[in-house]
C-alpha cells in the first residue's frame, strides 16, 4: 500500500471507555481528544491506572471504544469491519513491555520478524527471510541469531527482535508502551538510541508511554498528561517541561529525580501511585483533593481542556501568573535541595 499523504497520522476524538469491574464501572478514558501528526513523536505520561495504555489500545484498534471516533489518516475507522481496517493496521505496530508477549517462541528469530509479512500476504518465502536478515541488521542484530529462538536471547535481543517485527510492514507511526522499562539501565540507552536511529532513517513517528519523563522528554516532541482517564495538558515537550501549567504537570516533573551533592535524589515517588476511582466519581476538577491551588470554581466544576498559550490545559487556573509563581517555587525547592545535599523527602 502506498504511504498515505495526511499529515495528521491518528486521532482520538471525545474517546470515553468504561469496564465493568467488579468494585463498579472504571470509566479508563474520560472524554480523550489527541491528535498524533507526522513527524511529531508523542509522549503519554501519567501516574499508574490513569488509562494510558487503555488510549493506545483504542489507538491500536485492539479494543472499540465506549463512545467516540478513531481516525486513521481522516479516515474513520471506529467501526469497519476486520477486512477493511487491514490496511490501517499495518501503518500502526505495537511495541509492548514484554517482548515474549509479542513473539511466537516456536518460530525462530528470523520466521518472527517475517511473520507479520506472511499474514499480510507480502513476498514470497525468500523474500520475505531477505526483509527479516535485513531488519536484523538494522536493529543490531548479528545475523547467526537467525535460528535462534526468541528464549534463548537476552532481554535486550528480545526487544531488538519486537522491533524489527514492528517495522517489518514498513509503518508510519509506532506506538511503544512501556517499551524499555523493563531492561537494564545500559540496555535500555542502546534501545532508545536504536529507536532514534530508526526514528530518523524510517521518518518513523512514536506514540511512547513511559513513566520516566526523562525518557519521553528525549524521545517525543510532544507530551500529553493523563489524569484519572483523561488529557489534561497537551503540548509540546521542551515547554511543557519547562513551564508546566496544570499543577498535576508539575506534580510529576516535581518528581524527576534531582542532581543533588549526594547524587541523584528522587523528590516525590508520584509516578506509580494507583488511583481507586475513576474521574467521573469527583465533583468539579479531578484533581482538587490533591492540588494546592483548588479554589471553590475548582469543587464545583469541571474544567475541560482548553487553548492556554501555546498548549491545552484543563485546570480553571493555569494562567501566566500560576506559571511563573510555580516556576519560582520549583528553582527555590531545587536550591534548598542542592544546599542541604539531602533528600527532598
Ligand atoms: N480489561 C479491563 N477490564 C477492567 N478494567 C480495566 C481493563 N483494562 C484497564 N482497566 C482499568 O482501567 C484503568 C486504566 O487502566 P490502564 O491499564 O489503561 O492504565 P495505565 O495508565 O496504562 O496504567 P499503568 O501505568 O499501570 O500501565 C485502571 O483502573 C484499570 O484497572
Ligand atoms: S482546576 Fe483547580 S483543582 Fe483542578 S488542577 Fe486547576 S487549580 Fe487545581
Ligand atoms: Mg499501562
Amino acid at each position: 500500500m502506498a504511504r498515505l499523504t495526511s499529515q495528521r497520522l491518528a486521532q482520538l476524538e471525545h474517546v470515553y471507555k468504561t469496564f465493568s469491574t467488579q468494585r463498579g464501572e472504571v470509566r479508563a478514558c474520560d472524554d480523550v481528544s489527541l491528535v498524533v501528526t507526522k513527524g511529531q513523536s508523542l509522549g503519554v505520561v501519567g501516574e499508574s491506572g490513569s488509562g494510558k495504555s487503555t488510549l493506545v489500545r483504542i489507538l491500536l484498534m485492539l479494543i472499540p471504544p465506549t463512545s467516540g471516533r478513531v481516525w486513521v489518516h481522516g479516515t474513520d475507522v471506529t467501526h469497519l469491519p476486520e477486512r477493511r481496517l487491514k490496511p490501517y493496521r499495518r501503518q500502526i505496530q505495537f511495541v509492548a513491555q514484554d517482548p515474549l508477549s509479542a513473539l511466537v517462541p516456536n518460530l525462530t528469530v528470523a520466521e518472527n520478524i517475517a511473520e507479520p509479512l506472511w499474514i499480510h500476504r507480502i513476498g514470497d518465502k525468500s523474500s520475505r527471510r531477505e526483509t527479516a536478515l535485513a531488519l536484523m541488521e538494522k536493529v543490531g542484530l548479528t545475523l547467526a541469531l537467525g535460528n535462534s529462538f526468541p528464549s534463548e536471547l537476552s532481554g535486550g535481543q528480545q526487544q531488538r527482535v519486537a522491533i524489527a517485527r514492528a517495522l517489518a510492514l514498513m509503518p508510519e507511526l509506532i506506538v511503544l508502551d512501556e517499551a524499555v522499562s523493563s531492561l537494564d539501565v545500559s540496555i535500555q540507552a542502546q534501545i532508545l538510541n536504536l529507536l532514534q536511529t530508526l526514528k530518523e532513517d524510517m521518518e518513523l513517528t512514536y506514540v511512547f508511554i513511559s513513566h520516566n519523563l526523562a525518557v519521553i522528554r528525549l524521545m517525543c516532541e510532544q507530551t500529553a498528561v493523563m489524569y484519572k482517564g483523561r488529557i489534561i495538558e497537551w503540548g509540546e515537550s521542551e515547554t511543557l517541561f519547562a513551564t508546566p501549567l496544570h499543577p498535576y504537570t508539575r506534580e510529576l516533573i516535581d518528581a524527576i529525580p534531582a542532581f543533588t551533592a549526594q547524587g541523584v535524589t528522587p523528590l516525590r515517588a508520584v509516578g506509580r501511585k494507583t488511583f481507586e476511582a475513576s474521574g467521573s466519581t469527583v465533583t468539579g476538577c479531578p484533581y482538587h483533593p490533591r492540588c494546592p491551588l483548588a479554589s471553590e470554581v475548582c469543587r464545583r466544576d469541571r474544567p475541560s481542556l482548553r487553548p492556554v498559550g501555546d498548549r491545552q490545559v484543563a485546570c480553571h487556573h493555569a494562567d501566566v501568573a500560576h506559571v511563573s509563581c510555580a516556576v519560582s517555587r520549583r528553582r527555590g525547592h531545587e536550591k534548598r535541595l542542592v544546599e542541604k545535599g539531602g533528600n527532598g523527602g
